[in-house]
């Protein structure tokens, strides 16, 4: 579990303040992947050094499974930061060791004995499987953050997960945190933040793993009655669009669409024409608003 209330972070560099963090309120449950998502600059990598001590914040706090940093001695930090594992995107192994020694050497360093040590890294490449011979790959992304997901279900490790790819974050987390100018501007469960993000920044990140856009040319055809249909789980599964063209005197035209999934819950848009007199568009816009599905008029 993680938390920070009210953190500041100012730098003083050459004379001049930079204020990294301005006032995080952040919450990350036992268990839970939590990914923090932001431009270069917003503040990513001061916040996740804040977790591990790495940096002090200039005020506010941080607790670390319940435990507030600020409040330790020295050796109960290092006691924490036991616990806490950084993977670094750049990460760097000793070229000169063998993968066992690699994976050997942090127990080392804090003289773990030998027969515990053998039986830890054992255990540990055992659930990796090969993929740790590979890691360095850029292609394997993919596979770390399954190892990731592996990792957290079944060892329940909390997650915090910085990254500029949505993608990254649509993949494993439960939960995601827009940052700006060192400030939480928008958080909330993927699905929430992905399905309807409230942001400029939000919507600019989403746009890059959901495109709901519509094309130009699409946009172009000068159509009358243009709507966009958003649906979600449930709704997906309905043969609406057919029961409207069934129930009212309507003509649909379907002109674009992306169906995606969503934390295992289908989500999709579809823009489409309807064609017919005013009063029966309104009627079947009011039966798919009944439906539980979000329309807007393009
Ligand atoms: N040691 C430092 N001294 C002075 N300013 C710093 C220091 N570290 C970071 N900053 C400044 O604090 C702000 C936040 O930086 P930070 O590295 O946390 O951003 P970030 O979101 O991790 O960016 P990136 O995506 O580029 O890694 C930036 O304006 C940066 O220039
Ligand atoms: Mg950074």
């Amino acid at each position: 579990m993680i938390t920070f209330e009210g953190v500041e972070k100012v730098y003083e560099s050459g004379g001049q303040k930079v204020h990294a963090l301005n006032g995080i309120d952040l919450h990350v449950d036992k268990g839970e992947i939590y990914g923090v998502i932001g431009f270069s600059g917003a503040g990513k990598s001061t916040l996740i050094r804040c977790v591990n001590f790495l940096e002090k914040p200039t005020a506010g706090k941080v607790f670390v499974g319940g435990r507030d940093l600020m409040s330790l001695s020295k050796a109960e930090i290092r006691a924490v930061k036991r616990k806490i594992g950084m993977v670094f995107q750049h990460f760097n192994l000793l070229n000169s060791k063998t993968i066992f020694a690699n994976v050997a050497e942090p127990l080392a360093l804090v003289k773990t004995p030998k027969a515990e040590i053998k039986q830890k890294v054992t255990e540990l490449l055992h659930f990796v499987g090969d993929e740790a011979t590979s890691a360095l790959d850029p292609q394997t992304t993919g596979d770390i953050l399954k190892l990731l997901k592996r990792v957290n279900e079944q060892y329940n490790i909390t997650i915090l997960l910085i990254t500029h790819e949505m993608n990254v974050a649509k993949e494993i987390c439960d939960k995601v945190a827009v940052i700006e100018k060192g400030r939480i501007i928008e958080s909330g469960s993927v699905f929430d933040v992905f399905s309807a993000p409230e942001t400029e920044t939000a919507k600019s990140f989403v746009k890059s793993a959901i495109d709901h856009e519509i094309p130009e040319s699409i946009q172009k055809l000068n159509v009358k009655h243009l709507y966009q249909l958003q649906f979600v789980g449930e709704s997906s599964g309905k043969p609406f669009l057919s029961q409207v063209a069934k129930r009212f005197d309507v003509e649909v035209n379907i002109l674009h669409g992306t169906i995606t999934e969503l934390q295992g819950i289908p989500f999709g848009s579809m823009t489409v024409e309807l064609q017919g007199e005013d009063g029966e568009i309104g009627r079947s816009l009011e039966y798919i608003r009944r439906e539980n599905i979000r329309i807007r008029e393009v």
